[in-house]
């Protein structure tokens, strides 16, 4: 079925009650034509996170989604609270077979999914066996359907009683972390392909600690420093834990690159600037852990050109996603040739954008794919791509707004709609190559 088939279908009436998804006609990829074949055994998936999809979730984001200060803040700027509650997201916990379906159904060899802490482990001495079964029949589900599994054990979110004891600035927040990965290792261990510790660890840094964005939303220099450190901590641990189980297990992190790049290369200031940035956003983390990664798993969204004057970034934004944020398809390859001194295999586990009428997702997924298969030419080992995301989902702390789904998410009655990019990244994972005419 060609992508225009998906554009009519999708304007075929829908049931009483569901909103109609509205589509546009996709953009043209800017790289040049020809068939650029990916090497065998490459890795095709998706990528999404528990708490952004499963629903009915308790933990530290969605008491702070309901907490006087983020309800007066959305008040303030005359936004409506619904918009940003998570709640039964996108009802994945229940429909978990069905999505895993819609990956199979994209010729994906692989999944990755999030599982949730304060699930498996609500109160500090109760562990739940219904979530440690439920999480071993969506990842065996997941195996019967061809797909290898990549789990998350951690993106961002936190059991209240955690917090309630310091949550990640507490030091013995590296031992809670290894027990509940232990846990998970005698539970799940035998169903997991790939393990991803932490996500994107300077996420929970930047936005917790020292931009108040995201949960505890505080700023505080001091604590933003020792949550770092004890990430650190936590991850060698799980580390050595899991490979004391499955010594042959493939364990990293996911790390957020940015593209950081002088806007003037002849300008010492902002020389220094991109340096800098470079090393506490990208670099840091992963030197710290080096030893620790069996290969590096990589997020790209952002390419940050920055200037000597405030606010210090300016891009030229030729094309935005629906968030504003510049699509950059080139600064992968740059990304990439900064991970290649690691020395380790590297798989991409996001990539995606904000874009509710599909105008730019194929030629976006296009644009990048071939970035990274310059990448593989230039014998740089990267063995997989997960795009972010599966289904659309709750994008954190900007709510339901942002649509980064291959497929759309009806917010009423969770019926899943394929977007028209969903074919085209179907025929590359199909044939194991991009073929641009
Ligand atoms: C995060 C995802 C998020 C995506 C898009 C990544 O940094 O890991 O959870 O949805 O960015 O903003």
């Amino acid at each position: 079925m060609s992508s225009e088939d998906k554009i009519v279908e999708a304007e075929t009436p829908q049931e009483e009650n569901e909103s109609t998804p509205v589509f546009a006609s996709g953009d043209q990829p800017s790289v040049p034509a020809g068939t650029y074949e990916f090497p065998e055994n490459f890795l095709w998936g998706t990528s999404t996170s528990a708490y952004q999809v499963e629903g009915g979730i308790k933990n530290d984001w969605s008491e702070w989604e309901i907490s006087e200060k983020r309800l007066a803040w959305l008040d303030k700027h005359g936004y409506e609270k619904e918009d940003f509650i998570c709640g039964q997201a996108v009802d994945h916990y229940n429909r978990y077979k069905e999505d895993i379906v819609l990956a199979k159904g994209l010729h994906n060899n692989s999944i990755r999914i999030g599982l949730e802490w304060a699930r498996i482990q609500p109160e500090k001495e109760t562990w739940n066996v219904n979530a440690l079964n439920h999480y071993r029949e969506v990842l065996k589900e997941a195996k019967r359907n061809g797909l290898q599994t990549i789990v998350t054990l951690w993106h961002w979110t936190n059991p209240l009683w955690l917090v309630g004891e310091g949550g990640w600035s507490n030091k013995k927040v590296a031992d809670y972390y290894a027990e509940y990965v232990d846990v998970v290792i005698r539970e799940l261990g035998g169903e997991v392909d790939y393990w991803i510790t932490l996500n994107e660890p300077l996420m929970h840094v930047f936005g917790g600690y020292l931009r108040a964005y995201m949960p505890p939303a505080t700023m505080n220099l001091f604590k933003a420093e020792k949550v770092f450190r004890n990430l650190v901590r936590a991850h060698k641990k799980a580390y050595k834990k899991i490979h004391k189980h499955f010594p042959s297990a493939k364990v990293s992190i996911t790390q957020i690159v940015n593209y950081f790049e002088p806007a003037h290369s002849w300008n010492p200031f902002e020389q220094l600037l991109a340096k800098g940035m470079h090393y506490y956003w990208n670099h840091r983390f992963l030197a710290r852990t080096k030893k620790y990664l069996d290969y590096i798993g990589l997020d790209y969204y952002f390419h940050d050109r920055m200037v000597w004057y405030p606010p210090f970034r300016k891009n030229k934004n030729a094309k935005v996603n629906d968030k504003g944020w510049e699509i950059y398809p080139e600064g992968i390859l740059e990304v990439l040739r900064y991970l290649k001194g690691f020395k380790k295999p590297i798989i991409v586990m996001e990539n995606g954008l904000a874009d509710a009428s599909d105008k730019y997702r194929a030629s976006f997924i296009i644009d990048h794919l071939y970035y990274i298969h310059k990448a593989i030419e230039e014998g740089i080992d990267v063995r997989g791509y997960c795009h972010w995301s599966l289904l659309d989902n709750f994008e954190w702390a900007y709510g339901w707004d942002p649509q980064f789904g291959l497929y759309h998410v009806d917010r009423k009655t969770f019926k899943r709609t394929e977007r028209p990019s969903a074919d085209v990244y179907r025929r590359i994972c199909e044939g194991n190559r991009l073929e641009i005419k």
